[in-house]
Parts: structure tokens; sequence; C-alpha cells
């Protein structure tokens, strides 16, 4: 007989519905039987194990790797329970965001990353490549990204908060080049093909138009004033930097068709980042070529620019099948339907100079990821009583993780457009990969288990006690998961 259990297997994310019966399958020997259930939904499974053997059912590939995943936590010792599961995720997006410019991480621990995040069932790897403070991707016809970009003169000193508003911050660098750091086209292959077995989708944000001074710093005709960028390399500083690209110069809206036509022929997601948060409007009201491509183009003000680049640049992804995902501000103004947003300042504060909410972006048609930087932001910090590592500001408990729901606020008839959500592992803060381990974890597991079952979510008390075991799975493979208190 099957009863309804959640006492003993410490599952995250739970499946959707689970019974278990009584006694256990010796894994060793245990066979896997694969059936092929077209009513099953895409990424779900129904998996059954019964002292005859194991069974999998699913519609796809990906249904199938997930089933494995829940086989693999499901084992205890040397058996696993019986047990029948159905689970399909509520939100097709399951993401986290991972800054690469701010610190470096590399290639292992970005797979690593990848292999953790798909134990979770997490299917969108957000991969932040371009900043103020370092370019990280190798462009053909660019060869200063990789050389000058991906290198900055030194970084902030544990403990300090550089900003680029200070009259004088470099008492607070540490003096150490930092770099050259980027990847090639055989890392990102190598990268590519490791998340495809694991069901991971790589987007690749490509910030534009502002948070670019890196590249600036590389090819200053870019830039509005060329001459405020010759002679300096990537920001040691973190803040909102005002110099960005100029948009009435033909040859920087190439460069970013550029370097958007290599990342397209790279990756073969179905999405691309082009960022879009934070970009200061002062050069532009300035600059003379900024004023002519308002002048011919008929743009009445200096708030048309953005959507005006945008629009070509939804255009310009449209002929390459893929469609734009960008933070909440790059949807202000004249804006297609078919740009997602990806919603941080829902609730509100941040910076930035203008706000448009959830509700506000899914009125106008617009798809959106939740990413609200009260439950998403990872670099913000986690109330542990004993800490040592240093955050942005800020406070997101697991609790509050585990309270993340990205429909909060959006009326049934317009939740179609509510895609899912991510949390956000920025890095100004992070210096290296145990530093990351343990923001990300556990309170990543609370955002995987609240994409991944929605409305069915067991509650915070459940998701503690299962997680006291999944803590120590995680410490057990090397994941530098920080205390659940
Ligand atoms: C952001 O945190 N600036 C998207
Ligand atoms: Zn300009």
């Amino acid at each position: 007989m099957m009863v309804e259990i959640m006492l003993a297997a410490a599952l995250v994310p739970q499946p959707v519905s689970m019974k278990t019966g009584t006694g256990s399958v010796p894994a060793k020997n245990a066979k896997v039987a694969h059936v092929s259930d077209a009513s099953i939904p895409p990424e779900g499974y129904r998996l059954s194990v019964r002292p005859d053997g194991v069974t999998v059912a699913s519609s796809s590939d990906a249904g199938r790797f997930y089933a494995a995943q829940t086989l693999a936590q499901l084992k205890e010792g040397d058996a696993y329970p019986v047990v029948e599961i159905e689970d399909a995720p509520q939100y097709k997006w399951r993401g986290l965001l991972i800054d690469d410019c701010r610190h470096f991480f590399g290639k292992e621990k970005i797979k690593r990353v990848i292999d953790v995040m798909s134990q979770h069932k997490m299917n969108r790897l957000h991969w932040h490549l371009t900043d103020d403070q370092g370019w990280r991707l190798d462009i053909p016809g660019y060869p200063e990204l990789a050389r000058h970009a991906s290198v900055r003169a030194a970084s902030a000193k544990h403990g300090t908060r550089p900003h680029v508003n200070m009259k004088n911050y470099s008492h607070l660098l540490n003096g150490e080049k930092y770099g050259p750091f980027f990847y090639t086209e055989a890392d990102i292959k190598e990268i590519l093909a490791y998340a495809a077995k694991r069901h991971v989708v790589i987007v690749p944000e490509i910030e534009l138009p502002g948070h670019v001074y890196a590249a600036l710093s590389a090819y200053p005709e870019l830039a509005c004033f060329p001459e405020r960028l010759k002679g300096k390399g990537p920001l040691c500083a973190w803040g909102i930097e005002k110099d960005v690209l100029c948009l009435g110069n033909d040859k920087a809206v190439k460069f970013m068709e550029d370097v958007l036509d290599y990342v397209c022929r790279l990756f073969p997601g179905d999405v691309v980042h082009i960022g879009g948060d934070e970009c200061p409007q002062d050069r532009w009201k300035t600059c003379p070529k900024c004023q002519a491509r308002m002048k011919k183009e008929g743009i009445a003000d200096v708030h048309g620019l953005q959507p005006w680049i945008t629009r070509h640049f939804v255009k310009f992804l449209a002929a390459r099948g893929r469609r734009p995902i960008g933070w909440d501000e790059y949807l202000l103004g004249d804006v297609p339907k078919s740009a997602i947003g990806m919603s941080w300042r829902a609730g509100g504060g941040g910076a930035g100079h203008q706000f448009l909410t959830p509700l506000e972006c899914v009125k106008r048609g617009h798809d959106l990821v939740m990413t609200p930087r009260t439950f998403c932001y990872l670099d913000y910090g986690q109330g542990l009583k004993d800490d040592p590592f240093q955050y942005i500001g800020g406070k997101v408990t697991l609790e509050k993780s585990y309270a993340f729901n990205p429909c909060e606020g959006i009326p049934p008839e317009l939740r179609e457009h509510i895609l899912g959500g991510q949390g956000n592992n920025w890095s100004e803060y992070t210096w290296n990969e145990y530093d990351l381990d343990w923001k990300m974890w556990p309170r990543a597991c609370a955002i995987a288990e609240a994409v991944w079952t929605g409305d069915s979510k067991p509650g915070f008390a459940d998701f503690m006690r299962r997680m006291e075991t999944h803590r120590k799975r995680l410490i057990s493979q090397g994941v530098n998961c920080a205390p659940l208190r």
C-alpha cells in the first residue's frame, strides 16, 4: 500500500507528488527501465521504484534527466526507498546568474555551478560576461577586448567599498593586476557541451548601452567623448558609470552588432541578454553625434535613445532566431512586446534612473523573468550569526528566498507572461569560489524549490527539515554551502 509521506526522503526541490511504500530496493543492481509517455509535460517525469525494478516515464530527455536527479537524491546508503513520484515544474525558466566580470571564476568553476544547479533541476545559467570592470569574451576582429578589456589595474581590498562616485578611492585598492581573464571560443564550446548534457541553457549577457566601460577603454572611439577614455583600463571601483556607448556613432552600433552576431553563432540558446540596466544619459545630452542621431531619427528627447537601440537589437536578434532579454528598465519607452524583461526592482528601490513594475511590464505584453532583489539577490547578507564574508548590503535570509513567488502581484489572466525566476550572484564582493558557494547555497536551493514547485511549494518548515540532510549532501560534494541559520 502506498501512503503520502514527507518524512524520510530529503529531496530538493520537493516533487509535486510523492507516495512511498514499505521497504527498499538495493541500488547496486537496480534495473532502470525508460518509457516514453507523450502525456507527461515537458521536463516532467514519473518515477516508480518497486521491488522488481525502477521505471522512469517521460516525454523528453530533460524529464529523464530530472528523474535521474531525483533518483540520486533518493538513495539512502545503498538502497532506494519504494516510491511513486509524479513531478513537473511550474515554471520553465529556473535560473542562476553568475557575474564573471567583477570577479572571475573560470571554466572549471562554471562547470561545477552547472553541475550543482542541474541537480536542483535549474535550467538557465545567466552568464554576465561584460561590464565596466572586465570583458570576458574573446571576440574575433576586436583583439583589444581580450588583451586590454579583460585586465584591470587593481581590485577592491577585502573590507573596502570603492565606488565610482568617490573623488579618490585609490587607497581602497590592492594594487594587484587582475587578469587577463577571459574565455576563448574553445572554452565556451566546452562549457556549452557540459551544460547541454545537464539540460542547462546558457544565456550570455552582453551589457549595452551602459556598463560597457571595459570595452570603451579598449576602443575609446566607441564612447561619446573618446578623450575621456584614452589611457584608461577597466574600472577598479563599483557603481554606475556615466561613460556609455555613443548611440550616435555608427561604429559603436556596428561593434555591438558584431559582438551579438558572434554570440548568436556561438551560443545555441533561444535568448540573448542585452543588459540595459543603469544607463545614465548624461553623455548623450551633450554629445553632438547622439544629438544628430536623435534629430535624424525624430527622437524627441534623450529618453528615446535607449528604446531606439533596443528596437534595433530586437530586430537584429529576431533575424538570427533569438529573442532579447534585458533588465526591467530597458522596456521603458517604445519597445516591441517580443522583448523579454528581467524584473529586478519589483517592490521598488535599487539603483538606476527609472523603475518599471512587473505588473506594468506584463500589462504591456512582455514576458518576464522574475529576479526581485529582495528575494533573489544572493550578494545581499543572509543574516547568519557568524559570517566571515562581505556582502554588498541589504538582507535576504534563507526564509525570504524560500518565500519567493514569481507571480506575486500578477493577476491570473496575465500569469502566462511570467516565465519563471532566478537567483543572482553579483560578484563585487565575492572574491572566489568558496565565497561564491557560501552566498549561493543554501539560498539557491530555496529559489530552485520556489520555481520548480510553484503553487505546490511545501512550506519553509518542511524545506528546512529536508535541508538538514541536503546540506550535508552538498558539502560531501565539496560545495561550500553556508549554514541554514
Ligand atoms: C542590476 O542589479 N543592476 C540588474
Ligand atoms: Zn554620443
